[in-house]
C-alpha cells in the first residue's frame, strides 16, 4: 500500500516569498509545494498539502489525519508558540510528526525559542529554509 503524508503550513506562510524574504527566503509557497510534490513522487508517497491562517482549521485538519495519513509535516508558524489546541491535536495522533521551521527559531526573538509542539512531535527541523520540508519528508519516509 502507498503511504500517504500530510504537510500543513500555518498562518502567513501563504505569503512566502513576499513576507520578510531576508528571514524566510525568496521562494514562494507554490514553489516550495512544487518541490514537496516532486519529492513525494520520487519517494512514491502520496502527499496532501494544506495551508491555513485559522487555528481551528489547522486543529480539524490534524484531527482528520487520523486513519488517513501515515505521517505529518507541520509548520504551525506563529501558532507553534501560542496554541495549546494545536499541541493537543498533535498529541492525539499516533503517527510520526516532524515540526518544520524555515528560520532557526532559536536564533530569533526569545518568544520564538519556546515551541509548544517540541515535546509532542517526533523531531524538529529548523533553519534550513524551504529545504526543511524536504528533509522532513526524508525523515518521515524512513519511519513509515
Ligand atoms: C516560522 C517561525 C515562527 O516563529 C513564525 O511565527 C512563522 C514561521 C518559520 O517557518 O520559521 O510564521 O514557523
Amino acid at each position: 500500500m502507498r503511504k500517504k503524508i500530510l504537510v500543513i503550513h500555518g498562518p502567513n506562510l501563504n505569503l512566502l516569498g513576499v513576507r520578510e524574504p531576508q528571514v524566510y527566503g525568496a521562494q514562494t509557497l507554490d514553489a516550495v509545494n512544487g518541490e514537496i510534490m516532486d519529492l513525494g513522487r520520487r519517494l512514491e508517497l502520496d502527499v496532501d498539502i494544506f495551508q491555513s491562517n485559522h487555528e481551528g482549521e489547522i486543529v480539524e485538519t490534524i484531527q482528520n489525519a487520523r486513519g488517513r495519513h501515515h505521517g505529518l509535516i507541520l509548520n504551525a508558524a506563529a501558532y507553534t508558540h501560542t496554541s495549546i489546541a494545536i499541541r493537543d491535536a498533535v498529541a492525539l495522533l499516533d503517527i510520526p510528526v516532524v515540526e518544520v521551521h524555515l528560520s532557526n527559531i532559536y536564533k530569533r526573538e526569545p518568544f520564538r525559542h519556546h515551541s509548544l509542539l517540541a515535546d509532542v512531535v517526533t523531531g524538529q527541523i529548523t533553519g534550513f529554509g524551504g529545504r526543511g520540508y524536504l528533509l522532513g519528508i526524508h525523515a518521515l519516509s524512513g519511519l513509515i
